[in-house]
C-alpha cells in the first residue's frame, strides 16, 4: 500500500481470490488493470503494455517481476519501471480494506 492519494478508488477483487491466483485482470472504471501478488503485497498495473499493447495479467511472476506474455519486458510491480528500456508501466496504488482489493482509478502521475 501506499500513502500517495490519487484520488478515487474503486472496489476490485477480494484479497483472498488474489492470494488463490497470485494474478487477476480487473476493471478500474474504463481501465483495464492487472493485479499481482507478491510476497504479501498487492501491485495494479495497466493491464495494456505499453510496449505493443497484450495484457500484463496474462504475463507470469518472474524473481518479484511482472514479465510481459508478447515480448518479455520485465517490470517493476512497484514503480513500473521496465528492465533496460526507457519506459514505464502505469502503476495505480492499492489499498485493502476489509478484505477488499481497492485500486485507484488513476495512474500515479
Ligand atoms: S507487448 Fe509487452 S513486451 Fe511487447
Amino acid at each position: 500500500m501506499s500513502d500517495t492519494d490519487t484520488g478515487q478508488w474503486i472496489a476490485t477483487v477480494p484479497l483472498a481470490d488474489l492470494k488463490r491466483r497470485k494474478k487477476l485482470r480487473v476493471e478500474v472504471g474504463d481501465r483495464a488493470v492487472a493485479l499481482f501478488l507478491v510476497g504479501e503485497r498487492v501491485f495494479a498495473l495497466d493491464d495494456t503494455c505499453i510496449h505493443k499493447g497484450r495484457s500484463l495479467s496474462r504475463g507470469v511472476l518472474w524473481k518479484g517481476k511482472v514479465v510481459c506474455p508478447a515480448h518479455q519486458w520485465t517490470f517493476d510491480p512497484e514503480t513500473g519501471a521496465a528492465d533496460d528500456q526507457d519506459e514505464c508501466q502505469p502503476v495505480h496504488d492499492v489499498r485493502v480494506i476489509d478484505g477488499v482489493v481497492h485500486v485507484s482509478a488513476h495512474p500515479r502521475p
